[in-house]
C-alpha cells in the first residue's frame, strides 16, 4: 500500500454516516432546480438553493443560454487573457461594472476563483489581511495565497476588529475583506461601522456579495447599496451561481485596480474563461433582475412569512436579516438525523456542521427562492416543525 493509501484508509467519517442511513451529501436532482424538484421519481420542496431570484428555471434565461451555445459553441477553450474573450464577456463586465456602479469589472469562471485569485493578488508582502472570522472559504484561501500578513476578528466583532486594527502601520495596506451575507447564519456584515473603522485606520474595504446580490439594494445590487455605501466599498465581489442563475464570478472596483487583476490575476490568466452558456444566463438573469423588481418584493413577502413562522414555532434562528434561515440544532448527529427525516417527508435543507460552523453551533440551512410560494413555505415549516419536534430538537 502507498503512503497515501496508507494515510486516508482510515478516513470513514462519510461511511459512517452512509451506514446510518444519515448520509446527507451528493443527493442527485432530475430536474431544474426551482421550488420543487425531482429526485428519485419523487417531487421535493427545495428549501436547499442559493437560487434566491428563483430564475435557474427561467424560459428567457435557458433561451439565451441555448442560442449562446448555438452561436460560440461549448466552451472557450483558453482564458480569457489570450483566446478566450468573447463579446458577450465584455458586454457582461461592463454591465455589471454599471450594475454595481463602479468604474470596472472582471469576470471569472467561479466565484471561487474570484476570492481565490484577486485576495491573493491585491496585497502582498508588508501589507495586511484582515478577515472576519466566519469568512467563506473562497476568502479563507486567497487570504492563504496571499504574501500579506493575515490576521482575524471574532465574528461581527467590531471592537475585536479595531483591537487588530490599532496595532497595523498607518501606511502600510491594509485590506479588510468580508462577507456581505454570512452564507450559512444570514446575517450581515456591520457594514456602517466597518467602513468608519476602515477611515479611522486608513485600510481598503472588499465586500463578498455572494449572498446580497439579487436579495439586498435597489434592484439586487447588494448589501452594500442596501447601505448605502458602494462608494465606500473599493472591491465588491459577486457570483452568477446564485442570484443570477449561472456558474461564474466578478470583481467589480477602480479602473487602476482592475486593470492591474486584469493582467496579474492568476486565476483570471491562467485559467479558462466562463462558458459561454454561463456567461449568456448571467447575463440574461441581470437584465430580468433589474426589469422585474416584483421578483425581489415576493422574495422579501416569503422571507419574511418564513421568519415569523419559525419563530412563533419556537426555532432558535439567531441573527439572520436574509432569506438564508438556520435552524440550530446544536448537535451533529441530529443535525444528520433531521436532514434525512425531513428528506424522507418531502423537503431538502442543507446540513452545516464544522468546519463550515463550531460543532456546538451546527444547524439546517433553510433557503427561500423569489419562486416559492406562501403555501410551499408553509408546507416546509410543517415538516420540519414535525421532525424537530420528533428529535426533541424544539418543543
Ligand atoms: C460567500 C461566498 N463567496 C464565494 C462563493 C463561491 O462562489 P461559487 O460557488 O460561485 O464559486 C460562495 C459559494 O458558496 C459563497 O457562499
Amino acid at each position: 500500500m502507498g503512503q497515501l493509501q496508507e494515510r486516508y484508509k482510515n478516513y470513514r467519517e462519510p461511511q459512517k454516516y452512509m451506514a446510518a442511513g444519515v448520509y446527507p451529501y451528493f443527493r442527485a436532482i432530475t430536474s431544474k432546480q426551482g421550488p420543487e424538484v425531482e429526485m428519485d421519481g419523487h417531487k421535493v420542496l427545495m428549501f436547499g438553493s442559493n437560487a434566491y431570484t428563483g430564475l435557474t428555471g427561467d424560459e428567457r434565461v435557458i433561451e439565451a443560454a441555448h442560442k449562446a451555445l448555438d452561436k460560440y459553441g461549448s466552451g472557450c477553450a483558453g482564458s480569457r487573457f489570450l483566446n478566450g474573450t468573447l463579446d458577450i464577456h465584455v458586454q457582461l463586465e461592463k454591465e455589471l461594472a454599471e450594475f454595481e456602479h463602479k468604474d470596472d469589472a472582471l469576470c471569472f469562471a467561479t466565484g471561487f476563483s474570484v476570492n481565490a485569485g484577486v485576495i491573493a493578488m491585491v496585497v502582498g508582502r508588508g501589507d495586511y489581511i484582515i478577515c472576519d472570522d466566519r469568512d467563506h472559504a473562497s476568502i479563507v484561501d486567497g487570504r492563504r495565497l496571499s504574501f500579506a500578513t493575515q490576521l482575524h476578528y471574532k465574528h461581527n466583532d467590531m471592537e475585536d476588529l479595531e483591537r487588530v486594527l490599532q496595532k497595523l502601520p498607518k501606511e502600510a495596506i491594509k485590506l479588510i475583506v468580508v462577507d456581505g451575507v454570512f452564507s450559512m447564519e444570514g446575517d450581515l456584515a456591520k457594514l456602517p461601522e466597518i467602513v468608519e473603522l476602515k477611515h479611522k485606520y486608513n485600510c481598503s474595504l472588499m465586500v463578498d456579495e455572494a449572498h446580497g446580490l439579487g436579495v439586498f439594494g435597489k434592484q439586487g445590487r447588494g448589501v452594500c447599496d442596501h447601505f448605502g455605501l458602494t462608494d465606500e466599498v473599493d472591491l465588491i465581489m459577486g457570483t452568477f451561481s446564485k442570484s443570477l442563475a449561472s456558474i461564474g464570478g466578478f470583481i467589480a472596483g477602480d479602473a487602476d485596480t482592475i486593470n492591474f487583476l486584469r493582467h496579474s490575476c492568476r486565476t483570471y490568466i491562467f485559467s479558462a474563461s466562463d462558458t459561454p452558456a454561463a456567461t449568456a444566463a448571467a447575463l440574461e438573469a441581470l437584465h430580468i433582475l433589474q426589469e422585474e423588481p416584483s421578483r425581489l418584493e415576493h422574495l422579501w413577502d416569503v422571507t419574511n412569512y418564513a421568519l415569523k413562522r419559525f419563530k412563533e414555532e419556537g426555532f432558535e434562528i439567531g441573527d439572520t436579516e436574509s432569506p438564508i434561515i438556520p435552524l440550530y440544532v446544536r448537535d451533529i448527529e441530529k443535525t444528520f438525523m433531521v436532514t434525512k427525516l425531513a428528506f424522507d417527508n418531502g423537503v431538502f435543507i442543507n446540513p452545516v456542521i464544522p468546519p463550515a460552523c463550531a460543532p456546538q453551533d451546527t444547524l439546517v440551512r433553510f433557503a427561500l427562492m423569489a419562486s416559492h410560494t406562501q403555501e410551499q413555505v408553509e408546507r416546509g415549516v410543517q415538516i420540519l416543525k414535525k421532525a424537530f419536534k420528533e428529535l426533541e430538537i424544539i418543543k
